[in-house]
């Protein structure tokens, strides 16, 4: 993998559009965007997504909730590019734009956004409380912020199979609990904080992935990744149905509001 191409190289971004779909870099597609942003009016409305990847999300934003303007912003090149010509594709450059950036603070004014959306990227961010702090800073007064993020499920030490699934993965996350994370966006000022958690949904979810990957989608899996990564792939997609069982693995969604 070159530096360029980051964590998110060629072959993973296929191998996860083929898990989750066009345009998605993490589970539940569309709906679950939806199910994200439920009760916000976001028509005319302006958008930062954290970590927006190849832009799947945003195009929905645009599309089925009308958002005026999403600002997608990624530390990955190679995803940014992929982003921006899947705007341009969609006859969608004026609303949706991409941008690279680097980790650390944002380089946006105080108060410029309505909303702040991320989908299943703040899990690599380690410092979440400076995190939420620049989220802060940067949404207008009464302006949401709304996320998931991949949390983990206990403080504990982690199972060995949890620590397999972290070796077999080899990308930079830095979880915290549910606990913490509702406390760190309470200490970086927000309002009406909620931490929601999704094990249900999360864990039907992995089991599809499971049977897809060793089932229908093996033969493509095969094609993208050849046999053996594409068996330690398969390892790892059940190892995840293992953790999310076992507690370790919750996914949450974040929702919380400026003060007005
Ligand atoms: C699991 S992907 C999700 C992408 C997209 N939100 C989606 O749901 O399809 C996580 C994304 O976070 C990005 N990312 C990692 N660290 C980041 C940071 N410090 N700032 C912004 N994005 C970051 C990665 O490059 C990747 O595109």
């Amino acid at each position: 993998m070159t530096e360029e191409q980051g964590e998110y190289d060629e072959e993973f971004i296929a191998t996860l559009e083929l898990m989750w779909g066009e345009g998605f870099l993490s589970p539940g597609g569309p709906d679950e965007v939806s199910r994200i942003v439920e009760g916000l009016a976001l028509a005319g409305q302006e958008v930062l997504d954290i970590g927006c990847g190849i832009g799947g999300c945003d195009l929905h934003l645009v599309r089925a909730h009308d958002a005026g303007h999403v600002l997608g912003i990624d530390v990955e090149p190679q995803l940014i590019e992929r982003a921006r010509a899947m705007a341009k594709k969609a006859g969608l450059r004026e609303r949706l734009e991409f941008e690279q950036v680097k980790p650390g603070p944002l380089s946006y004014v105080d108060d410029c956004f309505d909303v702040v959306f991320s989908k299943d990227a703040m899990i690599h961010i380690p410092d979440k409380e400076a995190l939420y702090k620049e989220v802060l800073r940067v949404l207008k007064p009464g302006g949401h912020f709304r996320a998931s993020d991949w949390l983990s499920g206990s403080a504990a030490e982690p199972s060995p199979e949890m620590q397999r699934w972290h070796e077999l993965l080899d990308l930079g996350f830095a979880m915290a609990t549910p606990e913490k994370t509702a406390a760190a966006m309470t200490a970086a000022g927000f309002q009406a904080v909620e931490v929601i958690r999704r094990d249900d949904w999360f864990l039907q979810q992995c089991r599809d992935d499971a049977d897809r990957l060793s089932g229908e989608a093996y033969d493509g899996l095969v094609e993208i990744r050849g046999r053996e990564a594409a068996d330690a792939y398969v390892e790892r997609t059940r190892l995840r149905v293992t953790i999310v069982e076992q507690g370790e693995l919750c996914p949450c969604h974040l929702r919380a509001t400026k003060a007005p």
